[in-house]
């Protein structure tokens, strides 16, 4: 098969470091499959599913059967994010090492959902990490901050609509916390979804510092504002919320200057009856996959941020480089089967949360023209998707 790259930008398969897939336990919103066929048609080649499964992915019974799904389908390698608790309470350290050993081989350990509150655990979960080698997470919330809040949380539009939420202390306090914690225990840490200009100035004192720390930016928070929440709809809501506009400059110019390493999806597919309804009613979270490169091109090509080198670096170079994939986002030998993906840089086109592959099809883009459009999409030189249509090696939800 032959593919026609005239007009086309050819880029390394995308790697997305925070993707929700709902397998096992909620696979009425999203399934391994499914995921992966958002996935594809996304232009990624690995993407990292987050822990916050029912079980959560706390052993290597979970972990490996998200790899191994993955392979079935062959659309993308499915990388599981290891739990670095076990279960929801987050009071005893998962048996990391195992998982790092097992089939799925977890290179990234989070307790998304259920971030390391205690501090003290925190800095276990980093030392065990830094001693196996493997990277951990952090979610960015202290909940103690977050919840029960009452006014003035998230910014001046959230405080008068009265949105109880999540502050930019929740945010920043735990990005600095875990900073010093990595710095003592000589490990590295990966900041979720930064969502503040405190945390991109946060993540560039901690490098000034020698602190080995990345940071991930997601799609929603380079381009949504806070003045979204006015309508109340449930479809904005997600965590970190929508911060002010002076935050999306500066999660732009964090991400144009190097100092936020990597876009991020933090795809997160909920039903229709948790999103399409009143804002304190709906669960936190949104589709990504299928809407990141257009909403880069969108927000960092268009506005010149960022130059197509740039857009290979940030989705797909330095993800692949943090988390140690040796097959992603790096210059291909002659020969060797690529991963990689064609983008149409030129056409426009309008979301419809019904075209899109996942099980959930609520999104906030809904009706939205954006630029950029994955047309084919290459995983170790077979094609997976190629406009619009998939090709899993088993099929099926
Ligand atoms: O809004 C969010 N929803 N943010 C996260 O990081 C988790 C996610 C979820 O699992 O729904
Ligand atoms: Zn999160
Ligand atoms: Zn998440
Ligand atoms: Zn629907």
């Amino acid at each position: 098969d032959i593919l026609d790259g005239t007009g086309r930008i050819l880029l390394p398969g995308f790697v997305d470091l925070h993707t929700h897939l709902r397998e096992p336990g909620r696979e009425d919103t999203e399934t391994i499959d499914t995921g992966s066929a958002a996935a594809a048609l996304g232009g990624y080649t690995a993407v990292f599913a987050m822990a916050n499964t029912d079980p959560v992915a706390d052993s290597a019974v979970v972990t490996d059967h998200v790899w191994r799904r993955g392979q079935e389908v062959g659309l993308v390698d499915v990388h599981p994010v290891g739990a670095v608790t076990v279960g929801l309470e987050g009071r005893q350290l998962a048996e990391m090492g195992t998982m790092a050993a097992g089939v799925g081989q977890v290179k990234l350990f989070s307790d998304d959902g259920k971030c390391v509150y205690d501090p003290l655990m925190m800095r276990r979960a980093l030392e065990y990490s830094a001693s196996l080698g493997v990277l951990v997470a952090q979610h960015a919330e202290e909940p103690r901050l977050t919840v029960g809040a009452v006014v003035a949380h998230e910014g001046p539009t959230a405080a008068r609509l009265g949105l109880a939420g999540w502050p930019r202390a929740a945010e920043e306090s735990i990005v600095a916390r875990d900073a010093l914690l990595a710095r003592d225990a000589g490990a590295r840490v990966h900041i979720c979804h930064a969502s503040t200009a405190g945390t991109v100035a946060l993540v560039e004192w901690a490098r000034t510092q020698g602190i080995s720390i990345s940071a991930e930016v997601t799609p929603h928070h380079l381009l949504l504002d806070d003045s979204r929440l006015e309508t109340y709809d449930g479809i904005n809501r997600v965590n970190p919320p929508l911060r002010e506009r002076s935050d999306v400059e500066a999660l732009r110019r964090g991400l144009a200057d190097g100092v936020i390493d990597c876009v991020a999806t933090d795809h997160a597919p909920h039903a229709d009856q948790d999103k399409c309804c009143e804002f304190s009613q709906a669960r936190p979270g949104m589709l990504g996959l299928e809407t990141a490169l257009s909403i880069v091109v969108e927000t960092m090509v268009r506005p010149g941020l960022l130059d197509w080198r740039g857009v290979a670096k940030v989705m797909s170079e330095r993800p692949a480089q943090i988390v140690g994939l040796d097959d992603q986002g790096r210059p291909l030998e002659v020969g060797e089967p690529a991963n990689v993906v064609l983008v149409d840089p030129d056409t426009e086109w309008t979301v419809r949360g019904p075209d899109l592959a996942s099980i959930a099809h609520n999104t906030p883009y809904e009706e939205m023209t954006l630029p950029g459009k994955v047309t084919a999409t290459v995983l170790r030189g077979r094609i997976t998707a190629r406009d619009g249509a998939v090709y899993p090696l088993t099929g099926g939800k």
